[in-house]
């Protein structure tokens, strides 16, 4: 076992795998600094915040806590134990969002590595899904993913899932008369995205049916019937706190990366909770905590991955 930190190409592995994470709008907005043979530190890149649909930056941070979960992932499969901090100064240092220091040997699990080789392969789908079921035992092995991570995913019903889909539309539609966020919108979803951003390759087609299990970038590639049932899952976290929101993130990868290693395909109706955030709507009460990422589960086509930004611009200048 090599200790990641001590060379060139053991940084470079960690930041290619962190680097590969969802994102927001593929707005990759995660730094790191290494600092020593033994600590790297996650800060968020505030250059890189949505102003208008992010105000809280709770995208952000969910972004970033996807990021530190594909970090541990390479820190285990590099046979050290990594110890997170979250925030470890959260008021000095608010966009210092983790230290990760890497601990002792400890080899990695044959899970672990699976869900390492799939970090590569795992990538949001926007097609039409096969009206194929997600068998019962692959939506509980989904559900421990989150809950390990401090997380809730809630399979919604027939009924939730009809309500999700009008309220997506219904968000869908009064940000679509909002000036600021549809400029914003386009600045991240432009034509001929190099490293970042949403190419409109990944747009996805226009949906047939209305409401649209897919959410609308602006340049759809001609219209397909989409599944008759999509299947939609929520997120969700006990508290509604930066904390919370990387620790969503967390959760957020490790479904998806298990989700991956059963072939099961995701894309995401985040709309609704955009429109709370920049309307600074409160959640109702509900006993099942504050929904972070609306999620459509389904068996889908092979598609093209988004870009990246190159791994040597992610790391900040060394300690
Ligand atoms: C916090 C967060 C919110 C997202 N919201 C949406 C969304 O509402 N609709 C969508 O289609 N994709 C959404 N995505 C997926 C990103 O657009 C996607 O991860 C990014 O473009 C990179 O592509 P990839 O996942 O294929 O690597 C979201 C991702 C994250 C982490």
């Amino acid at each position: 076992m090599f200790a990641p930190l001590d060379h060139e190409s053991g940084v470079r592995r960690l930041l290619v795998a962190a680097g590969q994470a969802p994102s927001v709008l593929n707005t990759q907005p995660w730094r790191f600094r290494v600092a020593g043979h033994e600590l790297v530190e996650l800060y968020s890149d505030a250059e890189r915040r949505l102003r208008v649909s992010d105000p809280r930056g709770r995208s952000r941070h969910v972004s970033c806590g996807a990021a530190l979960f594909n970090l541990r992932l390479a820190v285990r499969t590099a046979g050290r134990r990594p110890m997170v901090f979250l925030l470890p100064a959260p008021e000095e240092e608010p966009d210092l969002l983790a230290a990760v220091r890497v601990g002792a040997a400890l080899p990695a699990t044959a899970e672990q590595r699976e869900l390492y080789d799939l970090i590569p392969v795992r990538r949001t789908s926007r097609r039409p899904f096969f009206d194929r079921r997600i068998p019962p035992a692959v939506m509980a092995e989904l559900r421990l993913a989150a809950s390990r991570e401090g997380a809730r995913l809630v399979p919604l019903d027939r009924h939730g899932t009809a309500d999700t889909l009008d309220y997506a539309a219904m968000a869908e539609d009064e940000l679509s008369h909002d000036h600021d966020y549809r400029a914003e919108l386009s600045a991240w979803t432009m034509r001929g995205a190099l490293y970042d951003g949403v190419p409109d390759y990944a747009h996805g087609p226009h949906a047939l049916r209305d409401p649209s299990p897919t959410r609308h970038f602006g340049r759809q590639h001609g219209a397909a019937r989409f599944e008759e049932r999509p299947q939609l899952s929520v997120l969700t976290t006990a508290g509604d706190r930066p904390v919370d929101w990387l620790r969503a993130g967390q959760a957020l990868q490790r479904v998806l990366l298990v989700a991956a290693r059963h072939g099961v395909s995701a894309s995401f109706l985040n709309q609704p909770l955009d429109l709370r955030d920049m309307r600074r709507r409160r959640d109702p009460h509900h006993r099942r905590g504050h929904p972070q990422m609306i999620i459509r589960f389904g068996y889908g086509p092979y598609v093209s991955r988004s870009p990246r930004r190159p791994a040597a611009e992610l790391e900040l200048a060394r300690a």
